[in-house]
Formats: C-alpha cells, sequence, structure tokens
C-alpha cells in the first residue's frame, strides 16, 4: 500500500484535471490502491465548497464512465475530496489552503502537488508554496508534478527551471509526460531488452528507417487557448514523440534504475543531428487543417474552431526528420508525425528493414520485392506485428505479405487504465523512473528549437489538409526515395 498523502490539484476544474487525473483517481480507488487516510484537495477560482466539488466530480464521472462506474468506488472516491477556492495568482487562497492543511487533522502531511494549469502560472503557484513553506519536507515529503510542455523554447525552459529549483529541489520536482506511463509504451523497453532475436538486427545494418506517428481524428475541441500559437511540434513532437524515439533508438542501460534509464536517453537525444537553418524545409513540415469531411459529417477547419484566431498560422500538423549520430544509428533517418484531425487515430512505431543485399527473384514474376516492416501499434489497441514476405501458392514463383500479429491484436483497448493511474502511483512511491529529468527536456528543446525559431520568421504561409484526411500529400517530400511513404496503419 502506497504512503498517504494530500493530493493538491492546481487547476482542478480544468481539462486535465476533468478528463485524466479524476478518472485515474477513480480507477486507482478502484484498485484499492490509495492509502485510506488519502486526501485530494482541489484548488481552483470557483466559488465552490467540498460539496458543490463533489457533485461536480460525480457527475463527470457518471458521463465519462458510464456504465462502468461502481456507486461504492465513486462515493469512496468523494469522501475523499475538498475543494479550496483561489485565484492562483493571489495570496489570499494559498493562505485558506495553508489553514487547511495545518488544521485539518485528516489531511496527511506528504505532499503531491499536481500542476494542472497552464505553465504560465507555475512560477506564481511554487513562489506561493514556498512563501507558506509547503516546499519543506519537514513533516512528510512535498513533491511537485509538472505537465508539459515545459516552457515554449529552449530559453524559456532554462528560466522556468531555474524559477522552480528556486523553491524545490530536483528530487522534489516530477516533470510528467503521460506516454511514459502508457504500459504500451513501456512495453518498448520489455519487447528490446527482454529479448534477444532483433537486437542483431536493430541498428544501421539492418534498419532502413523508422516512422514514430501518433494521428489523432480529433480537432482541437475547447483547447484553443492552450493550443493556439503553441502547435503540433511544441505540443506532441517535442515531448511524447521524442521520448518514443529515445525509448526505441537507445542503448541498453545499465539496470533500470531512473538514472541509468535517463541517462540513455539524454545520450539518444544529444547525438541527434542538429538542424541548420538552411535544412529546415527539407527536415520539417508543418500544416494545418481545414473544412473537411469523416463519413458524411462536415467538419471544421482549424481556423473556425471555437477561440482560434482567425488568421492564426499554427500547425495542427508537424512531422520532422532526425538522424542520430552514433554507432548504431548513422544513417538511419527517423521520422517523427504528429496531427490532428486526421482519419482515424492511431499511434505508431513502424519499423522498416532493408532489403536483402541480393535481389535473387529479379528474373521471376516478382517485380519487386517487398520489405520486411516491424510495426508497434501504441493505441487504439497494443499490437505488435511483423510483416514477411512468403510465396504464393500455386505455379507461379510469386510473393506475397504474411503477417504475424502478437496475439495482444485481437484485444480491444481496455480504456479503463491510462497512463496517469501508474504515474500518480510513482509519484507517490517516490519513483522518478518514467518522469524526465531536466537534462532531457534541455536536449529535447534543442532537437525543435531551430525549427520554431525558422517556422516563427515564415509566419504568411502554412500548408492546409483536409479535416479528415492524412494530411498533406507535400509531407512525404520528407522521405529520400520514392519507396518510402508514411504508414498510416496497420494494414498499409
Ligand atoms: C497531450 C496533448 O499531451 O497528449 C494533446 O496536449 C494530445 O494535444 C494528447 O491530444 C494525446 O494523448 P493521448 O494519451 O490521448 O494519446
Amino acid at each position: 500500500m502506497s504512503d498517504p498523502c494530500t493530493l493538491l490539484i492546481f487547476g482542478a476544474t480544468g481539462n486535465l484535471a476533468v478528463l485524466k487525473l479524476l478518472p485515474a483517481l477513480y480507477h486507482l480507488e478502484a484498485a484499492e490502491r490509495l492509502h485510506p487516510a488519502t486526501r485530494v484537495l482541489g484548488f481552483g477560482r470557483r466559488p465552490w465548497s467540498d460539496d458543490d466539488w463533489r457533485e461536480q466530480v460525480r457527475a463527470g464521472l457518471v458521463e465519462r464512465l458510464g456504465e462502468r462506474l461502481d456507486r461504492a468506488v465513486l462515493d469512496r472516491l468523494l469522501g475523499r475530496l475538498g475543494f479550496v477556492e483561489g485565484d492562483l495568482e493571489q495570496a489570499e487562497g494559498y493562505r485558506a489552503l495553508s489553514e487547511r492543511l495545518c488544521n485539518s487533522s485528516n489531511c496527511p502531511p506528504n505532499l503531491m502537488i499536481y500542476l494542472a494549469v497552464a505553465p504560465r502560472h507555475y512560477p506564481a503557484v511554487v513562489e506561493q508554496l514556498t512563501a507558506l513553506g509547503l516546499q519543506r519536507e519537514e513533516r512528510g515529503w512535498s513533491r511537485l508534478v509538472v505537465e508539459k510542455p515545459f516552457g515554449f523554447d529552449l530559453e524559456s525552459a532554462r528560466i522556468l527551471d531555474r524559477r522552480l529549483h528556486r523553491c524545490f529541489d530536483e528530487e522534489q520536482i516530477w516533470r510528467i509526460d503521460h506516454y511514459l506511463g502508457k504500459s504500451t509504451v513501456q512495453n518498448i523497453l520489455v519487447f528490446r531488452f527482454a529479448n534477444l532475436l532483433l537486437e542483431p538486427l536493430w541498428n544501421r545494418n539492418y534498419i532502413d528507417h523508422v516512422q514514430i506517428s501518433h494521428a489523432e481524428a480529433q480537432g482541437i475541441g475547447e483547447r484553443a487557448g492552450f493550443y493556439d500559437g503553441v502547435g503540433a511540434l511544441r505540443d506532441m513532437i517535442q515531448s511524447h514523440l521524442l521520448q518514443m524515439l529515445t525509448l526505441v533508438a537507445m542503448e541498453p542501460p545499465a539496470n533500470l534504475d531512473a538514472e541509468a534509464l535517463r541517462d540513455e536517453k539524454v545520450k539518444v537525444l544529444r547525438s541527434i543531428r542538429p538542424i541548420p537553418r538552411e535544412a529546415v524545409n527539407a527536415q520539417a513540415f508543418r500544416a494545418q487543417y481545414g473544412p473537411g469531411a469523416r463519413a458524411g459529417e462536415a467538419l471544421p477547419g482549424y481556423r473556425d474552431e471555437p477561440g482560434v484566431a482567425h488568421e492564426s498560422t499554427t500547425e495542427t500538423y508537424a512531422a520532422l526528420k532526425l538522424y542520430i549520430d552514433n554507432w548504431r544509428w548513422r544513417g538511419v533517418p527517423f521520422y517523427l508525425r504528429t496531427g490532428k484531425r486526421l482519419a482515424r487515430s492511431q499511434s505508431l512505431i513502424a519499423i522498416r528493414f532493408r532489403h536483402p543485399p541480393q535481389q535473387l527473384f529479379q528474373s521471376t514474376a516478382i517485380e519487386r520485392l517487398k520489405p520486411n516492416w516491424l510495426l508497434l501499434s501504441i493505441q487504439p489497441n497494443e499490437c505488435m506485428r511483423l510483416e514477411l514476405q512468403v510465396k504464393q501458392p500455386g505455379l507461379e514463383m510469386r510473393t506475397q505479405t504474411e503477417r504475424l500479429d502478437a496475439s495482444t491484436c485481437t484485444l480491444a483497448s481496455t480504456e479503463s487504465i491510462d497512463a496517469y493511474e501508474a504515474l500518480l502511483l510513482d509519484v507517490i512511491d517516490g519513483d522518478h523512473t518514467h518522469f524526465l529529468r531536466y537534462d532531457e527536456v534541455d536536449w529535447a528543446w534543442r532537437v525543435v528549437d531551430p525549427v520554431l525559431r525558422h517556422w516563427a520568421s515564415e509566419r504568411d504561409f502554412i500548408h492546409s489538409y483536409p479535416a479528415g484526411s492524412w494530411g498533406p500529400p507535400e509531407a512525404s517530400r520528407l522521405f529520400d526515395r520514392e519507396d518510402q511513404d508514411w504508414r498510416n496503419g496497420l494494414d498499409g
């Protein structure tokens, strides 16, 4: 059983808390993984009592979980909740919070402080908490959880880090990237390092290129306030996709300690060849969705979404070609791609192998040999698929692609456990393994910063793609050869 703690959620009424954190707490409650004494205090501007917030949370979870909701579990969770009214920038609310923590015998002294607010508020929140001594670890631990994007670019990330460090030690800071909590992402490590079979092939001699792609069917919904001006490169690639790249490309760590693992990930990020300004157009691509349709339903363009500036050139689609200059990967392109309002949701790591050194079947009816692919589907379904060439039955010498699927392919994703459950428990247990050390964040910004700077200087034009499509065909120009292109899913 984990330590008892008080979880403070700043931004308790926001998207992240409602869509991710509270459902995760519900699942932890259902799994009986929360200490009976653990309490959750929401902090927000609404003039709510504890009961008001409980009612909001109840309604949100009923709507989200539908028939899967267990009333007894929900009541247990609601019994842990309390609400403190306050403005993030004003001392008054923090004083009320501190009084509640000190005077209430039922709030355990261990504090998990979760900043589910826009990053511009981080300094104000940590400084106010520090003024009240809530960062001190005299009566119990005090851990600060910060969400991505950590900063807006390299410089602002460094400034932000310095400001956090004035108040909290590195050991107390938990930079979350929820992709590292997904069991399918953690499975990349198991797949690579618990099996011997692929390791001899996992390098420049056998791998032609790697694609890491995250496609979303949804648009930006109600998130314009956060997204407009941020864009896909900062929102997805600087964090989640580069993290997946490090797991695919890293060397085996000395052990599974947080530091050993993070050292190896940093080595990968440091080895990524910087993109010079004159190569940005050859190695990076951006676009924005225009109006479109899916299954007969009209979909709005990005600029028509609520809250988006009419002339916005924020990218909703971004793709990068990266090279990792080390012994294992020199010369192998890694393609990263993400987009909103694409044809369907699919996160996929696709590894294309080289052709065999000799084309033995050239003089037969086999016109062009297809390469082998290894596909790791992260979501919506967890799946591992290997594509091999075999002979078609019959008299002709023709090949067909045979697919070897790991049996998990057939399992629909359960939806019940997301990434946040595991990560919340890691914070309570003091395990940093699946959280980012600052140097990882810093090196990841260094990768994307030249592209961001170049894009910022060319704000008058952006490619467009119809909502509901697979993105603009021009994005294929990142590939070196004609026989290479994006893999949109397991089947093609
Ligand atoms: C978030 C991004 O970090 O990740 C969102 O801000 C994105 O824009 C989301 O939709 C994707 O996460 P998941 O877990 O739904 O794949």
